[in-house]
């Protein structure tokens, strides 16, 4: 038997939901390239069309926008939990714990779209509630006219968006609904795979995404440009890190050798949002160095920039806090672990894989 760690080239399972094409940088969504549903679509449409396979016509996207916001409000025992949590627990623990409260009976049985629509709805909710909660200041009341995205900053600023920052926000949103079998994604069908529910099923997802490697990378990001902070340390920086073989956060990926498509997609935003300012010229030229020196440290190994520096970009010029990055990623990949819930429980087969024992044997 042979062993493959981080199941690196294993094929877990046949899906419709989306395609990865790490060789020539491609993500398509059933039939549809990412970017292009990124410059034009809600995180609604694009969660209907993961969902259901096809994009909804104008009667549905109407039902939709209705569906979602009627699912935005906290129920008052989730106020008190999420009140209760100490404030030195992180955004991501806080969600973790807030959606595992939701779980109820009718969250039994398989997963289905209307159960998918109550967890991600609600979402941006919990984490605007545990901001106002511990800035002592009162959520502004949810609102049935906006768009999810636009909601979630509206509950963040208290104030509606400018266009501009929705569709920034949106376009990252959409970029990062789906990624194929990443880990979070795996999680997720591994628990649905045993029958069990969709909420428990998110809980795994969200425990795999917090992790460096994964969705927290973004925060990593920011952490760095901090740590740098001036064009004239960038070298030294990276140098030292890549000296101590040490990661450089946004860059590499699994699956992608070449141009993270994502990437392109949101540096294009970030430079629309963020050209002249210095934060972001500092980005520009700590991307250059530690793509030049990559190269030098690791030849060979195809390491590009990946969706999380230039999310990071977006994050920062639309406003949102580091400590929201990784609770912003959650909010969006909810629609692919949903939606790989929903095919996993269609065909299901326990995944149960095996082990090689290496240990010792009795005498
Ligand atoms: N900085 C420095 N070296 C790197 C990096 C990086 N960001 N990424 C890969 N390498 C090196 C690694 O040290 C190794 O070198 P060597 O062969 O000399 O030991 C070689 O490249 C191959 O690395 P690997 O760990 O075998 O590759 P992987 O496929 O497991 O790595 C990764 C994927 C994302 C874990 C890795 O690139 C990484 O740690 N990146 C930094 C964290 C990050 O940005 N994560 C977000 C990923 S994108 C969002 C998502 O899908 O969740």
């Amino acid at each position: 038997m042979s062993v493959k760690p981080g199941l690196e080239g294993v094929v877990a399972a046949e899906t419709k939901i989306s395609h990865v094409d790490g060789e020539r940088g491609r993500l398509i969504y059933r039939g549809h390239r990412a970017e292009d549903l990124a410059r034009t679509r809600s995180l609604e449409e694009v969660a209907f069309l993961l969902w259901n396979g096809v994009l909804p016509d104008s009667g549905e996207r109407e039902t939709i926008r209705r569906e979602w916001a009627s699912a935005r409000v906290l129920p008052g025992y989730l106020k008190d939990l999420i009140a209760a949590i100490p404030r030195e627990v992180e955004m991501t623990d806080v969600i973790r714990t807030a959606v595992s409260a939701l779980g109820s009976a009718s969250f039994e049985g398989p997963p289905t779209r209307e159960q998918a629509i109550r967890i991600a709805a609600v979402l941006p909710t919990i984490i605007a509630f545990r901001r106002h909660h511990l800035a002592g200041s009162e959520p502004p009341e949810a609102r049935s006219d906006l768009s999810h995205v636009a909601h979630y900053l509206y509950l963040l600023r208290g104030e509606v968006p400018s266009p501009a920052h929705v569709r920034a926000l949106e376009t990252y949103f959409v970029l990062t609904a789906e990624h194929g079998m990443n880990a979070s994604t795996f999680a997720a069908r591994v628990v649905t795979s045993t029958r069990s529910d969709l909420i428990s099923a998110i809980v795994a997802a969200i425990g795999a995404l917090k992790g460096p490697l994964h969705g927290g990378a973004p925060a990593g990001v920011e952490s760095m440009l901090d740590e740098i902070g001036a064009e004239e340390r960038i070298e030294p920086w990276i140098r030292k890190r890549l000296e101590r073989n040490e990661r450089l956060m946004g860059f590499g990926h699994r699956i992608y050798k070449t141009e993270d498509p994502r990437a392109a997609a949101l540096r294009e935003i970030a430079v629309r949002l963020a050209a002249g300012e210095p934060w972001f010229r500092l980005a520009v030229r700590v991307e250059e160095e530690a793509l030049r020196l990559l190269g030098e440290y690791k030849p060979g190994r195809r390491i590009h920039t990946n969706v999380e520096y230039y999310a990071a970009a977006v994050f920062r010029a639309v406003g949102l806090p580091k400590e929201l990055f990784t609770p912003t990623f959650i909010c969006s990949r909810i629609v692919g672990w949903a939606a790989h819930a929903m095919e996993q429980a269609e065909s299901n087969r326990l995944i149960r894989p095996d082990a090689v024992y290496i240990g010792p044997m009795p005498g």
